[in-house]
């Protein structure tokens, strides 16, 4: 910001609550949620969804278990209100689901919303006036205290004059001071309380108080003194539901919320992946799933993110960025290599832990539980570590290299990403680790191998082998305690024997329909150079011998 606007900003009030409690809170159970998707979402959008769009939307909404929906404001436009006789008349509203509709405090907009919900089970009519100073001094021309509040007191008689014109719906009413965040909170209550007096709730038929953090204009421990404020002040708080509504113009608008659910708050407000006027509005999908990973069950199933966020991507034509917490593209990916080695080590001890509680260096969540896939997590540039690369060849083609060949493997492997200057993939990996380390016959090729487990006595086998070292056939024989042993002894007998091996291991490879064995050979050279070879075949004992010829190519 250029320093001489400095001026023109001023520190933001505290609230006097010395004796707050929410600090000492900690959130144990989930509020009652209601998506705005289709209503302070939607409204945001640069190109309004369509009225099948917003269908598809609220069905989506559905399925990932919201019980109260806020569908629009269907006095406003006649897709708006054709959108809600939509849902009524073709019965698509499920019998555990409350539509809610938004409307001023205007007669003739609360007529037409009672006209659009008429038939429907039950919904939420959501009336609001905006209550802050600079709303009343700008936006309504020096409007005074009691006209504002005479604004929300007329909204509130018009509506429950209208109530019992659709018995048939059972009507649950709600009304939000509009821009609390900068209202007094003396005059936020005086509000409020003038409509309790006229909706008179009750504990067993509750209203619902929305406290809107319309703009945020302050970090989020001043929303949390506000709500616990207004929880505490608040007359008949036994028939209230204090509702949160924050947006995002700070950034801090998921803090805001769970800081305002320890203040008291029973419900949230909020959108997929945070849409919303301007900056947004509370971001709902990370405050469920943050919850999740204290082990808080929500209510809503986002145990497949990633078709979630294609409908919204499609539907809104809104993006999730890449960084967003648990949705975005990057978020469980790891690009520095200390960081892939924490992950390898805690997903591995995992596997070997059944039942055991997450515990994943760098990972809150595991990705799995919402629907992605740990092919993902860690991808390899030339600041990876030797777990990434080993990591990958293990999870996505099945090989579990010794741990002292993941150097020479993973040496390659960043070399080439800083040549490129880019991030390989998982295939990409894999095709280097098999063109360039698995069968390499780049000297000597292995024509054919026979094994004889009686000749040699002693328990020793005897075999016979037919190779070509640049080009130039030979046949090898040799005697040892195992196949390769006796290879070893065969090429040492024809003069190719310049190593010592020291060391082998073996596995099956895992997944795919494969049934393939793959062994490794290291040897060390007489100049000290030490190098793996893999082999692979469907034989144990031939993808042993074909390691062996392999990890003797490399050493070329
Ligand atoms: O942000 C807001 O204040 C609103 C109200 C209409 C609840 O969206
Ligand atoms: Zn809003």
């Amino acid at each position: 910001m250029k320093s001489d606007s400095i001026t023109k900003y001023r520190p933001f009030p505290v609230v006097a609550l010395p004796d707050r409690t929410w600090p000492d809170r900690v959130i144990a159970e989930a509020p009652i949620w209601c998506s705005v998707d289709l209503r302070d979402g939607n409204q945001a959008l640069p190109i309004p969804m369509s009225v099948e769009e917003k269908l598809e939307m609220f069905d989506l909404l559905v399925s990932v278990g919201f019980k109260e929906i806020e569908i629009g404001f269907p006095s406003a436009s006649d897709t708006e209100f054709a959108f809600m006789r939509r849902l009524i008349d073709e019965d698509r509203i499920p019998e555990d689901v409350t539509v809610q509709v938004l409307v001023q405090t205007r007669r003739h907009l609360i007529e037409r919303t009672f006209e659009a919900i008429k038939g429907a089970r039950r919904a939420v009519v959501h009336i609001y006036n905006s209550t802050s100073t600079l709303q009343r001094r700008v936006t309504f021309g020096d409007a005074s205290r009691e006209d504002i509040k005479a604004i929300a007191v007329t909204g509130a008689e018009v509506v429950k004059e209208l109530v019992p014109t659709i018995p048939e719906t059972e009507i649950v009413l709600q009304y939000s001071p509009e821009s609390f965040s900068d209202t007094e909170l003396d005059f936020a209550l005086e509000c409020c309380e003038a409509v309790i007096d006229v909706w008179e709730p009750t504990p067993e038929k509750k209203l619902i108080l929305n406290l809107p953090a319309t703009v945020e204009w302050t970090t989020p421990n001043i929303h949390a003194d506000q709500i616990e404020w207004m929880c505490r002040n608040i007359s008949k708080r036994d028939s209230v539901i204090i509702s949160l509504h924050t947006h995002n113009d700070r950034g801090t608008g998921v803090a805001a919320t769970e800081l305002g659910l320890m203040a008291g708050a029973d419900r949230v407000e909020g959108t997929l992946f945070g849409n919303g006027e301007r900056t947004g509005n509370l971001d709902i999908v990370i405050v469920a799933l943050n919850m999740n990973s204290h082990g808080i069950e929500t209510g809503l199933n986002f145990s497949n993110l990633s078709s979630l966020r294609e409908v919204y991507e499609r539907t809104t034509r809104m993006s999730v960025p890449d960084r967003q917490p648990y949705a975005g593209e990057l978020v469980f990916t790891a690009f520095s290599g200390s960081h892939q080695d924490a992950i390898k080590k805690g997903l591995d001890r995992r596997m070997k832990e059944e039942g055991g509680k997450w515990g994943v260096p760098y990972l809150t969540i595991d990705p799995h539980d919402i629907g992605r896939s740990y092919e993902a997590i860690v991808r390899i540039n030339s600041q990876s570590g030797k777990g990434g690369v080993a990591y990958i060849i293990d999870q996505e083609h099945g090989y579990d290299l010794p741990k002292t060949m993941h150097p020479q493997v993973g040496k390659r492997i960043y070399d080439l990403a800083d040549e490129r200057s880019e991030e390989l993939s998982a295939e990409e990996v894999g095709k280097v680790f098999f063109e360039e380390f698995v069968n390499v016959s780049s000297h000597m090729v292995l024509n054919d191998y026979e094994i004889d487990h009686h000749s040699a006595g002693r328990g020793d086998v005897a075999c016979k082998v037919i190779i070509e070292v640049d080009r130039v056939g030979m046949s090898v024989e040799g005697v040892g305690n195992g196949p390769i042993n006796s290879f070893v002894q065969g090429l040492e007998k024809s003069g190719l024997k310049d190593f010592t091996l020291t060391d082998y291991r073996s596995h099956a490879v895992r997944g795919g329909s494969s049934s393939d064995a793959a062994a490794y050979v290291q040897l060390r050279k007489d100049d000290g150079t030490i190098l793996w070879g893999v082999g692979v075949d469907p034989s144990i004992e031939m993808a042993g011998v074909k390691a062996l010829v392999c990890a003797w190519n490399l050493l070329r």
